[in-house]
């Protein structure tokens, strides 16, 4: 019985911030945002807003949708870079939020990729039976490490939550082939230090131009299909021009990719499940369709999955 998403959820912040917003805080411009990036707004928690309640909200999203109670999981995975404090975990208190009495839980750190290495995390649980329902949840609070000063990078980020519950669905269905990877010689290109983040956009571009489309076409022929056949393309939103390689080298429609970069800017681990959620939710994925989840992130790290839904 192959391992599959049963459930989506996410999670904005109510605070929006606009890239008018920004233009009073650096010196930037609506256009040069939008034109390099996509980005047009994001969202901001509050401050006593963390990263666990982000979680919280999308968990319970994805929760209401699988139809699956606190108690019936076996694991909670939280990926994130910002957790609330190193210890306890975001992962534990949601164990506890949750009323999961019978899960384990931990934290899972590979940046903006982390989603994807939760989903594949719980795919080994859950195939092997040891394990049947496993909630995995990407969530930053990215404004806790942004230096606000610093027009390279502030304009970029924002907070946010997404969450899947996975389980046992069929033999045909479900999680088809994966890929993950690291490399950690390029991890000086976008770090946190003291405090903020630190970032070579260039080389992490021209990284990321090359990984998420070379990633989402290799896990599409693993799992014995073409190009295009590819039904919908979730990539992890940074850049809409990263997003757009990636698609064009599938040769799919532009139709066929998720976007909301533009409304949320890059969310870390929380981007790719959020556009899940999304997109479930608009009615964009039906059954039986294929679908490409790909991200790449700071490590560096990037992973992929082909799901038949
Ligand atoms: N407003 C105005 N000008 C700016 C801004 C800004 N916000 N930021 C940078 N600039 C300037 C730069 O200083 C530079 O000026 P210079 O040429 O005089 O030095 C100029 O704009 C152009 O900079 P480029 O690097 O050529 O711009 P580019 O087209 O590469 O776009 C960007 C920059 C958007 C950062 C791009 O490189 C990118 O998206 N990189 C990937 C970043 C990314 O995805 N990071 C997240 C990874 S995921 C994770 O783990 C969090």
């Amino acid at each position: 019985m192959k391992a599959g998403i049963i459930g989506t959820g996410h999670y904005a912040p109510e605070k929006v911030l606009t890239n008018a917003d920004l233009e009073k805080i650096v010196d930037t411009s609506d256009e040069w945002i939008r034109t390099r990036t996509g980005i047009e707004e994001r969202r901001i928690a509050s401050d006593n807003e963390d990263t666990s309640d982000l979680a919280y909200m999308a968990a319970c999203n994805a929760l209401e949708e699988a139809g699956i109670k606190g108690e019936e999981l076996d694991l909670i995975l939280v990926a994130t870079v910002t957790p609330d404090q190193s210890f306890p975990t975001v992962s534990c208190k949601l164990q506890d939020r949750l009323g999961a009495t019978h899960a384990a839980a931990m934290d899972i750190s590979a940046a903006c990729a982390g989603f994807m290495y939760g989903l594949i995390t719980a795919k080994q649980f859950i195939e092997t039976g040891a394990y049947k329902y496993v909630l995995i949840i990407g969530a930053d609070k990215l404004s806790k490490i942004t230096d606000w000063t610093d027009r390279n990078t502030c304009v970029l980020f924002g907070d946010g939550a997404g969450a899947a519950v996975m389980g046992p669905v069929s033999e045909e269905r479900g999680i088809l082939s994966f890929e993950l990877g690291s490399d950690g010689s390029g991890g000086k290109h976008l770090a946190e230090e003291n405090n903020h983040i630190e970032m070579n956009g260039r080389e992490v571009f021209k990284f990321a131009v090359r990984q998420m489309p070379e990633s989402s076409v290799h896990v599409v022929e693993k799992a014995g299909y073409a190009k295009e056949d590819v039904d919908y393309l979730i990539p992890h939103q940074a850049n809409i021009r990263i997003m757009e390689a990636a698609r064009q080298r599938l040769g799919i429609p532009e139709d066929r990719l998720a976007v909301n970069v533009n409304k949320y800017g890059n969310t870390s681990a929380a981007s790719i499940p959020i556009a899940l959620s999304e997109s479930v939710k608009n009615g964009k994925i039906n059954d039986d369709n294929l679908i490409v989840l790909v991200g790449f992130g700071g490590g560096l790290t990037w992973g992929a999955v082909a799901i038949k839904w």
